[in-house]
């Protein structure tokens, strides 16, 4: 019996410790303004929580496809490279891998690189050694392929007449095709992974994938024969709906469940259901949960109970520290809202929080255009309950972990209520 309570209590013991908790750190956010500038040494309170430190980004060479850093200033000449792996000193659990892509990596005509790069042995066979040589070099514990397939596009919104005719279209046209050898570059997308597998054996180096938001994983990811060849897989299930994608319909950007009236496929919950029933094995798959919202500009047109989906003006202005169109981080957002005693709702200062009871849609928070049509927003984010709530899915479902998306977007100062990190904190608890 009492051999028995001791078997069980390792085996939880290690199923938690086994539990993948992915901080992502944008070395872009060294770049930011004043309370935004994420400085090496604010990363510390994160660490405690995180199992696996993702540093984005690298890119990729057009000319010659190698592996190449971004900044080289920053990354190299600057050492911020080294700065950031030799963090592994004072946490010697944690690991830190390059990430390459993350849509940081702007190229032509689509990015075609990504592509095209995949499409010859010796473009692949050049972009590995440099990516191992990349690695090994700065000390890092392995690669993230995060990479940067053409997006979906976004969904149409119609009239009553302009959606007659737009139906109309599609049928004699079809779905516009956005990559037509698609079928290719998926068998030598896995391909390219199983290079790296083999190449990065000899050292134990890591090798993990994320999955970016928009990428329709059925067109390019092939779950059953990429997961032997990766430690996990990270997806990014957020950003279903963006300002930029949906200009002029504001909806909840990462919902954990399928609402109604929305795309089958556009939560988090279809993602992951896909990537299981595709041969991936649970502990592999880690979910991507972002320290941000996304913000649009309400106007006269949208609806005042602020319920999505609503007709909307496009995005909202950026942040006054991640300077991002449509984009706002965490911190930004909650010293933005109302204190909950004195709720105030049409054109006053504060934005109005509505939470999330179903827990299926995320939160969002909004404020009334006033009377000159100025200073109207909505911002559909992630807080610290909806954080949590995504953690507890992956519990629920044995899922590999979670991951922040990230680190540098979430409240490392403490501004929102005294404690640094509170998303990376409340998903952390809850798994
Ligand atoms: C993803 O691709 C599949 C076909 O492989 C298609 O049925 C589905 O509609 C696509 N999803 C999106 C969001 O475009």
């Amino acid at each position: 019996m009492k051999i028995t309570i001791c078997a069980f209590l390792a085996l939880a013991a290690y199923v938690a410790a086994d539990n993948k908790v992915v901080c992502y750190y944008n070395s872009k956010a060294n770049f930011r303004d004043s309370q935004g500038k994420f400085e090496i040494n604010f990363i510390d309170p994160a660490l405690q929580f995180c199992t696996h430190l993702i540093y984005g980004y690298a890119g990729i060479n057009a000319d010659n496809f190698k592996a190449v850093p971004l900044n080289e200033i920053f990354d190299v000449t600057r050492d911020n490279y080294r700065h950031i792996t030799a963090l592994k000193r004072r946490y010697p659990g944690l690991r830190v891998l390059l990430s390459v892509g993350g849509n940081e990596d702007k190229g032509d005509d689509d990015n075609i690189k990504y592509r095209t790069i995949l499409e010859s042995v010796d473009h692949r066979l050049s972009f590995v050694n440099s990516a191992q040589a990349l690695v090994k070099n700065f000390g890092f514990d392995g690669l993230d392929l995060a990479w940067e397939f053409p997006q979906t596009k976004p969904k149409k919104i119609r009239g009553k007449i302009s959606g007659w005719f737009s139906n109309l279209k599609h049928k004699i046209v079809g779905e516009s095709v956005i990559d037509e050898n698609a079928e290719q570059h998926k068998e030598q997308f896995t391909a390219l992974v199983r290079e790296i597998r083999n190449a990065f054996r000899h050292d134990g180096l890591l090798l993990t994938l994320s999955v970016l938001p928009n990428v329709n994983s059925s067109v390019y990811y092939d779950p059953r024969a990429l997961a032997p060849n990766l430690d996990f897989i990270t997806l990014q299930a957020f950003d279903f709906y963006t300002p930029e994608r949906n200009p002029k319909e504001a909806d909840y950007p990462a919902p954990l469940y399928e609402l109604i009236d929305r795309k089958y496929d556009e939560n988090v919950d279809y993602q992951v259901r896909y990537w299981l029933q595709k041969g991936a094995p649970n502990n592999k798959l880690v979910l991507g949960i972002p320290a941000y919202g996304r913000a649009w500009k309400m106007d006269e047109d949208s609806s005042i109970s602020g319920v999505p989906p609503l007709l909307i003006d496009g995005s909202a202005e950026a942040g006054p520290y991640s300077k991002e169109e449509g984009l706002l981080s965490y911190p930004e957002i909650c010293v933005k809202l109302a204190n909950p005693q004195k709720l105030s709702t049409a054109a006053g200062k504060h934005l109005r929080r509505m939470g999330d009871p179903s827990k299926r849609k995320g939160t969002f928070a909004f404020r009334l255009p006033d009377e000159n049509e100025e200073g109207g927003i909505w911002v559909g984010y992630e807080d610290a309950d909806t954080a949590g709530n995504k953690a507890s899915y992956v519990k629920a479902k044995g899922l590999g972990g979670i991951a922040i998306v990230d680190i540098t977007l979430d409240d490392f100062r403490g501004l929102c209520t005294g404690d640094k990190y509170p998303l990376l904190r409340a998903a952390k608890f809850r798994l």
